[in-house]
């Protein structure tokens, strides 16, 4: 998939900020011109232009349906800078440009029921499924992982909203309240569906119990919102057919990194494997699949690539770009 995101930017106005903890800021957002904002569904998320080179994307947190978008923000130091520049920079009148919204971790509504499961920051698009999912009377659980009742946020409306389908789990509680995902998966019906977003070692423990409990791959849902990828390697060529360039790949290079020095510009987002914007198509050679965005089943097809992340096997391939 490459990014349409330059055709279709809103700009948009923050409507409402709320600092709900220590952390994280909960920002609503309409259009600047008063206009509708593009429809969305439980799971989407958005782009947000923080700056020129910097786009970050956040899941939707409000009930698909409602007027605006509500994004959760974790200012989080560890990051590249996306979030820390949101919490500093957007207050309520301040205008944003966005992308429309996208969704590739869409609900399956045929699942008899649906285990909601997220970690930190990755409650967001769990909040927007769990709206989805009471809306259409359809049976779930959500589940909210987090180190303490004072880092997390969204909590009076959880409980609003859910009551007795919300359980929270807080690192700080001990035993009794830790998530048990085999637990979950045995109690639940046949045909149950679970999604999970959080830290990228809460959803690998998570997604892992859950196949070890039986869990069959297809009923188990995940986004990543980062990923720490090593981009290093041996050193490989790419030629790049559109363009009619060939680089060379250096052992500590990225194929975007080469391609951008030769004068090809690719399309990115996340630069970290993890939002699709810079899938390309391959034409000749092995990958080595270093992204968390393409499936198992695709990444086994070696004839799509990430060109922010992943390498190369073989020592040449050729990119439709
Ligand atoms: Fe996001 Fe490559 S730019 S996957």
């Amino acid at each position: 998939m490459t990014s349409t995101m330059s055709n279709s930017l809103i700009d948009a106005i923050v409507t409402r900020r709320e600092d709900q903890t220590d952390e994280i800021a909960v920002f609503e957002l309409a259009a600047a011109d008063g206009s509708p904002l593009p429809a969305f569904e439980a799971g989407a998320h958005i782009d947000v232009i923080v700056g020129p080179e910097l786009i970050r994307q956040y899941s939707l947190c409000n009930a698909p349906g409602s007027a605006g978008y509500r994004l959760g923000i974790l200012n989080d130091p560890g990051s590249r800078g996306g979030s820390r520049q949101i919490h500093a920079s957007l207050e309520e009148g301040s205008r944003v440009q966005i992308g429309a919204p996208r969704n590739h971790f869409p609900l399956d509504m045929d699942a008899t029921h649906s285990l909601l499961i997220g970690g930190g920051i990755g409650i967001t698009p769990m909040i927007a499924m769990a709206y989805a999912l009471k809306a259409a009377g359809k049976s779930f659980e959500l589940h909210y992982c987090s180190r303490s009742e004072s880092k997390a946020a969204f909590l009076v409306e959880l409980e609003r909203a859910f009551g007795e389908r919300l359980t929270l789990h807080f690192d700080d509680a001990g035993e009794a309240a830790r998530l048990d995902p085999p637990q979950l998966c045995r109690a639940a019906p046949p045909g149950t569906h679970l999604y999970v977003c959080g830290p990228g070692g809460f959803m690998d423990w998570v997604i892992e119990q859950a196949r070890g409990a039986g869990l069959p791959d297809r009923q188990i849902h995940f986004e990543y919102f980062s990923a720490e990828v090593d981009v290093s390697g041996e050193a490989f060529e790419v030629y790049a057919q559109i363009s009619d360039v060939t680089v060379q790949v250096g052992p500590n290079q990225s194929i975007s990194m080469a391609l951008k020095a030769a004068g090809v510009k690719v399309q990115m987002s996340c630069e970290e494997g993890v939002c699709g914007t810079c899938i390309c198509d391959v034409l000749e050679g092995i990958p080595e699949h270093r992204d968390r965005f393409l499936t198992d089943d695709e990444k086994a097809d070696n004839d799509q690539i990430a060109l922010c992340c992943s390498r190369a096997k073989s020592a040449r391939l050729v990119v439709d770009i």
